[in-house]
């Protein structure tokens, strides 16, 4: 069923946006927080599965906020094409919050019939990179706005890989027409966990695929760091921010906060430390400034 479409500023008037995302647990905080925020994040699968009262929350805070739309649900690495009545009602949500993009994981959750509940990491072929472009074409059918994929965290790789992580996800965002959200914790974990350089990563991507970043805080345990995104974001992750905007300037800067979020005056505080990483830069005249569309 369609919604009725809201009338409210767009997103896009201006670049380097920062805000958090929605989460029903914080509601009454990020409501009495919203002058904080520039944008909200809202993951589709929060509202397509929430309570009328969730959804009636998320529309209403939508009609106040520009909103982009994030997802877990799609599984776009699975080697079956996408639901296409989920894409439909991913892209009435696309519609009804006026959102500029819709953005996912490169990862794969499930098969028909199984959720697996997990972000796996995609074997790095070429197969997957055929499987990507074939569903991200079924995704674009349905769901009428840039396409934005999500680096992800992980704990393994697969030993038919026959790229590294970063040739893996240019390919796979140019073959496919798709863009980069950034997750700076991601590759701060990951470049820990398997032994790469993070700058080095950030400087291989082509200027203006980033079209948004994610920050957040995680832990270690014992020699593991873990993606638990309930702790402060760390200067490490706002050191890799600041090396981003060197060559990219995203859209939106979310703060991810998931867990120990009776502490949110520390997600406005991250919020408050990456408005002075991006007050360093001068967006009108930075060389990031190449948009790739
Ligand atoms: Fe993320």
């Amino acid at each position: 069923m369609q919604s009725e479409p809201v009338t409210r500023p767009h997103l896009l008037d201006r670049a380097l946006a920062v805000g958090t995302g929605f989460r029903k647990e914080a509601q009454s905080a990020i409501r009495r927080s919203l002058h904080e925020f520039d944008v909200l994040e809202v993951t589709v699968d929060h509202y397509l599965h929430g309570t009328p009262r969730v959804r009636e929350r998320i529309l209403a805070i939508a009609d106040e906020l520009p909103v982009v739309v994030h997802g877990v649900g799609l599984s776009v690495g699975t080697a079956v094409l996408p639901d296409k009545a989920y894409l439909d009602a991913v892209a009435d949500f696309v519609e009804r919050v006026q959102a500029p993009w819709y953005s996912e994981h490169l990862a794969f959750t499930g098969v028909p019939g199984r959720d697996l509940a997990q972000l796996i990491p995609l074997p790095r072929t070429r197969e997957s990179l055929d499987v990507l472009a074939e569903n991200l074409a079924v995704v674009r059918a349905h769901v009428q706005v840039p396409i934005v994929l999500e680096n992800i965290t992980y704990y393994f790789t697969w030993p038919q890989d026959e790229y590294d992580e970063v040739t893996f996800l240019v390919r796979a965002l140019q073959e496919s027409g798709a863009f980069l959200l950034l997750d700076l914790e991601n590759l701060r974990i990951n470049a820990s966990n398997h032994g790469f350089n993070p700058v080095a990563f950030i400087n291989a991507l082509p200027p203006g695929i980033v079209r948004a970043v994610h920050v957040a805080g995680g832990m270690r345990e014992g020699l593991v760091h873990i993606d638990s995104h309930n702790r402060p974001v760390s200067s490490n992750v706002l050191q890799l921010l600041a090396r981003t905007l060197l060559r990219q300037m995203p859209d939106t800067i979310i703060v991810e906060r998931d867990d120990a979020l009776d502490a949110f005056d520390e997600v406005v505080a991250d919020c408050q430390h990456v408005r002075s990483v991006v007050a360093g830069f001068d967006i009108s005249n930075s060389a990031s400034g190449v948009k790739a569309d």
